[in-house]
This record gives structure tokens, C-alpha cells and sequence, in this order.
């Protein structure tokens, strides 16, 4: 057992450095390329002054963002948490209201739920996409709900509402946005995407975070674009939109110089300096897409001949931004991923497990929950790959 495992540790090792060339030395799991304009609008913003919360590359990329994903409305903060934290509050969670989320997402797809003092109720993922199990998350629904004449969902067990729902676009492949759609509306939920990992991806075709009331991007630096730290609320509906700007932006009434605040607002809002880097990352994007597929192809490929391992590949129905690449063991054994994991480390490869399940962590243990047999079993299956855009090379 323990040559099997020092085994397939080398030849994952030897894989990803045929791909990557021997001389790649230490492979980051995610690693921002900046080889565009990014010295050029940084620099203007330090030789005009224009650093801080207002300025054009704000405005520029707000409406960039909005052309790429073909969304009416982009609205740029200072990272996808706030993010996600806005689109709840203008989505109605309310304190003491339940919010759909899976278990296996980044612990701040729960955080930004509990912001809003509201509380965040793990659903189960699909093996297939590691998005939401719209299948059974509606007969869930249908056990554990009850809707009120007025519409509203009610969880029977615990008594509360439940508001909404965030599906989770894991490692930047799309889940099935249909099935999501339809349980939104047949139960009465507000949808929310959280699209953080997914820039460039596409469900059948449209752009993932364009979907829901509200979806939201992150510009963290592990993300397909960097702004340092950022993220983005998209909408396409405009008083949304407008009122995303307002609270972000401390909900000041716009004036020259006076400081009127109409409510209690959020200092959520982009600074130009990060929006700068973030319009030349964005002018990268498709060609970072086009790298990052060829080296998930070149993932892919090889994986096949790798026994006891198998390559994540995107839904039929979709076009992945591969943000990052996973294998899947075939057995669900979190000795041996850890073996794996420290081995490909201790070659200075990156690789990373998937997260703690939430509803581990300590501080969301007591959440209600579906049964999650499937995030469980996935727990010790993940391993993610180094997958930043800088590691494909021609003819590999
Ligand atoms: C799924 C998911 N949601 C939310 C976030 C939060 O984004 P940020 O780090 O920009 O706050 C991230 C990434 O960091 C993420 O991967």
C-alpha cells in the first residue's frame, strides 16, 4: 500500500512536470500573470493621484466587466465576499433566515450569510460538476418546506424562512443553472450566484454570474484575473444595480462636497489603483482562457493512463475557465490524498485538498444540514493541480 501511494505520488509528479517542463521549479497552485498593461495603468494612477475609491479605471472596468460577461450591470468592490454580503442584503435576508448553500464551497460563501445574521443551510453537491445537486436539493425542498399563502418558504423543522439560495460554481465549472433556476422559482428563493471562481465560464453558452437576481465575482490573486484584492456584483436589473453603488460607496448622496449618508452603508467600493491593474488583467482574460484549457487538455490527456485517478472534466453543457484543475481519486481516502498532497509538495508542486466542508467548521456546525454523503466522500477524493495561465507552454 505504501509503494502504491509512493507510486502514483511520483508519477502525478512526473506528469504535471512533463507538462509544466522539468525546469519549472516550484509550481504555485495559482500564480497571477501580469504581461500586459497592468505597470502602464497602475502608474497613472500613482502620476495622477487617482489611488483611491473614485477614479476612471473604476467606471472602465465596471463597464468592461459588464461587456465581457454580457451583464447589464457590473458593479466593482473590494472583494467578492463584500460582494456576496451586498447581494444578500438587496436580496432580502433577512436576521434569523435560512440561505441554500453547499457544503463544499470557500468558507466565505457561509461567511457573507452570516453577515447578514442570517443562517446558512448546507445542501449536498453533485459528483459530476461539485455544483449543487439540484435533484435532490428538490426533494429536500419539498420534505423539509412548507410555503405560506403569501409564497414564502418555511423550513418545517427549524420554523424559519428560507430566503435564498447560493450555488457555487466550483473551480470555475458551471452547474446545472436550469435545474437551479426552476427550484428558485418553484420554491419562492432568491437566487444568488456565487460565480467567484467562475469568470469566462459559460452555461450553455451565457455567461456564469449573469443567471440570478445577483451574481458575484472575486479578484482575490489565486483568482483567472487579479485586482490584488476585488470582486464584483453583477445585475441586471437597475435599481439593483444603482442601489449596490449606493450601499458600497457608504450610501453617500452624490455631491460635490457635502457628506450626506442616507443609511448605513458599507466602504466596499473598488479603489481606482485596483481597478487600474484589474482593466489590464481583464484585456488578458481571453487569452489566459485559451492557455488555461489547452493546459486542462494536456491535464486531461495524460491523467488517462494514470490508473486509480481521474481528470475533472466540465459539464457536456458547458464551457469551463478551468480556474483551477482537479483530479478525483477513485477512492474516497483522506490518508492517501494527504500522502499524495505531501508528496507532490515535497516536489515542490502545489497541489492543494479540497476545503473543510463547512458544516465542519466549527463555527457552522450547528446550521441545519440535508444529508451530504457526497461532499463527505469527495473530501478525500479532491486533489487540485497547478493551474495558473503561465504554465502551459507551446507543444506540450
Ligand atoms: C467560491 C468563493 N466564494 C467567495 C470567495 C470570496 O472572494 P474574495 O476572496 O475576493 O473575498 C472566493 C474566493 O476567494 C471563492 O472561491
Amino acid at each position: 500500500m505504501i509503494k502504491d501511494t509512493q507510486l502514483l505520488g511520483s508519477i502525478i509528479v512526473d506528469v504535471i512536470r512533463q507538462i509544466a517542463g522539468s525546469d519549472s521549479g516550484i509550481l504555485s497552485l495559482h500564480e497571477p500573470e501580469f504581461s500586459g498593461n497592468e505597470w502602464l495603468y497602475v502608474k497613472e494612477c500613482l502620476d495622477t493621484g487617482w489611488v483611491s475609491s473614485a477614479g476612471r479605471f473604476v467606471d472602465r472596468l465596471e463597464s468592461e466587466l459588464a461587456a465581457f460577461t454580457n451583464s447589464r450591470h457590473a458593479v466593482a468592490v473590494v472583494n467578492g465576499t463584500a460582494a456576496l454580503h451586498i447581494a444578500l442584503l438587496l436580496s432580502g435576508v433577512k436576521p434569523g433566515e435560512e440561505v441554500i448553500v453547499p457544503s463544499l464551497t470557500f468558507v466565505a460563501t457561509a461567511n457573507a450569510i452570516a453577515y447578514c445574521q442570517a443562517v446558512p443551510h448546507f445542501a449536498d453537491v453533485s459528483s459530476s460538476t461539485l455544483g449543487l445537486d439540484t435533484i435532490r436539493l428538490g426533494e429536500y425542498l419539498r420534505e423539509i418546506g412548507e410555503r405560506t399563502r403569501d409564497g414564502a418558504l418555511y423550513n418545517r423543522k427549524t420554523g424559519k424562512r428560507i430566503r435564498a439560495i447560493v450555488p457555487m460554481h466550483t473551480f470555475g465549472h458551471p452547474l446545472d443553472m436550469e435545474a437551479l433556476l426552476d427550484l428558485g422559482e418553484q420554491y419562492g428563493l432568491a437566487v444568488i450566484e456565487d460565480a467567484a471562481e467562475s469568470l469566462g465560464s459559460l452555461y450553455k453558452g451565457k455567461s456564469t454570474g449573469t443567471f440570478g437576481l445577483f451574481g458575484i465575482l472575486s479578484f482575490n490573486g489565486n483568482k483567472i484575473m487579479t485586482t490584488g484584492g476585488g470582486g464584483a456584483i453583477l445585475t441586471q436589473d437597475k435599481e439593483m444595480a444603482a442601489m449596490a453603488k449606493h450601499l458600497t460607496t457608504t450610501a453617500k448622496i452624490p455631491h460635490s462636497w457635502a457628506f450626506e449618508h442616507d443609511r448605513v452603508g458599507y466602504n466596499y467600493r473598488m479603489p481606482n489603483i485596483n481597478a487600474a491593474l484589474g482593466c489590464a488583467q481583464l484585456e488578458k482574460v481571453p487569452e489566459f482562457l485559451t492557455r488555461k484549457r489547452r493546459l486542462a487538455e494536456a491535464y486531461e490527456q495524460r491523467f488517462l493512463s494514470v490508473p486509480g485517478v481521474s481528470f475533472l472534466k466540465e459539464p457536456d453543457y458547458a464551457t469551463s475557465n478551468y480556474w483551477l484543475n482537479a483530479i478525483i481519486l477513485d477512492k474516497s481516502d483522506l490518508i492517501l490524498r494527504d500522502e499524495i498532497l505531501r508528496l507532490t509538495n515535497e516536489a515542490g508542486i502545489l497541489t492543494r485538498p479540497v476545503w473543510t466542508p463547512l458544516h465542519q467548521l466549527p463555527m457552522y456546525q450547528q446550521c441545519p444540514r440535508m444529508e451530504l454523503p457526497v461532499t463527505a466522500d469527495l473530501l478525500g477524493k479532491i486533489i487540485n493541480l497547478p493551474s495558473g495561465p503561465s504554465i502551459f507552454r507551446e507543444g506540450i
